[in-house]
């Protein structure tokens, strides 16, 4: 959510010459599903809506390089965590036929991906390949802190600055992150980058959750979205740049935006979407949309 910087080119000394390779869809079967978590509900034969959408493999394909030494982040976004985190949002990626269930999944993948990439223009694999290399936002330049904002005090000592996959961000959202995932947000923000199931949960809490007049990424992507005359007015069409909008358009959106980033969203939406077999949809961007 913070400004992105781009990544120093010292991980080029560091990059390996194997490249990627594009898996096909994953399909969902459930024996590995029992293998991970042998202990889960054995009423459930069918795996959660994420899991079954994203299989280890697929993901391991999807984020070849998150576990590189050169990645701050590296064993730090495993799967389990996420896949555990998914089952506590199970309307993710479970809203809406086929095609938008993937879709969903490969917009939020390619948001994260965003906000912790390590990818630059002839990274190997190319700069979308390296989704989930930072865990924590560097050399920030506030501890965004929001004083206006009585109902999060910020706790003396505390930065609220980037971390975890969404990047989470301020004050007022480290402590109603804290308070619906039942940790204490505003006095531990560091538990963010410290505990990937936490990690991850932050990551879905923002994406599910709307922040009126911000209608949440989860909506927009199931087409659950209804825009109000302002909206209209401000050309907030659903799509991908909408969500890009929620995230970030204060600073990527409008003709005052930034382009370059927006570019490197769409980049990782594009190959999540090739990856699990599904077109991108309309609005991809979000040069002529007002920012919220
Ligand atoms: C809406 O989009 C159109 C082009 O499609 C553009 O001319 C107009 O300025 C945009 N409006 C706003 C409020 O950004």
């Amino acid at each position: 959510m913070a400004c992105r910087r781009l990544f120093p080119p010292v991980l080029l000394a560091a990059a390996l010459a194997a490249l990627s390779v594009i898996s096909s869809t994953g399909v969902a079967e459930a024996w590995w599903w029992d293998s991970l978590f042998p202990d889960h509900d054995d009423d459930e034969h069918r795996p959660p809506a994420f899991s079954s959408i994203v299989t280890p493999k697929l993901y391991g394909d999807m984020f070849p390089h998150k576990d590189d030494a050169a990645c701050p982040a590296h064993n730090f976004y495993n799967y389990t965590p996420l896949a555990r985190a998914a089952e506590r949002f199970p309307a993710f990626g479970a809203e809406g036929d086929a095609a938008t269930r993937r879709r969903e999944v490969a917009a939020f993948l390619a948001q994260i991906s965003h906000e912790t990439t390590g990818g630059w223009a002839t990274a190997p694999g190319g700069p979308f390949a390296w989704g989930l290399c930072f865990k924590e936002e560097i050399n920030p330049p506030s501890n965004y802190c929001d004083a206006t904002s009585t109902q999060w005090p910020c706790v003396a000592g505390k930065s609220y600055h980037g971390r975890g996959p969404i990047q989470l961000s301020w004050n007022f959202n480290y402590g109603p992150a804290g308070q619906a995932l039942g940790f204490d947000g505003l006095g531990d923000p560091e538990l963010v980058a410290g505990d990937p199931g936490v990690a991850f949960q932050t990551a879905l809490w923002f994406w599910m959750t709307p922040r009126p007049p911000k209608p949440s990424c989860h909506d927009v992507m199931v087409g659950r979205y209804y825009p109000s005359a302002d909206d209209v007015a401000a050309n907030r069409t659903a799509g991908f740049g909408l969500t890009t909008n929620i995230i970030n358009g204060g600073v990527e959106c409008g003709p005052a935006g930034a382009p370059q980033a927006v570019a490197d969203r769409i980049g990782f939406f594009k190959r999540y979407c090739a990856m699990l077999g599904v077109d991108t949809g309309p609005n991809l961007d979000c040069a002529q949309q007002k920012p919220y």
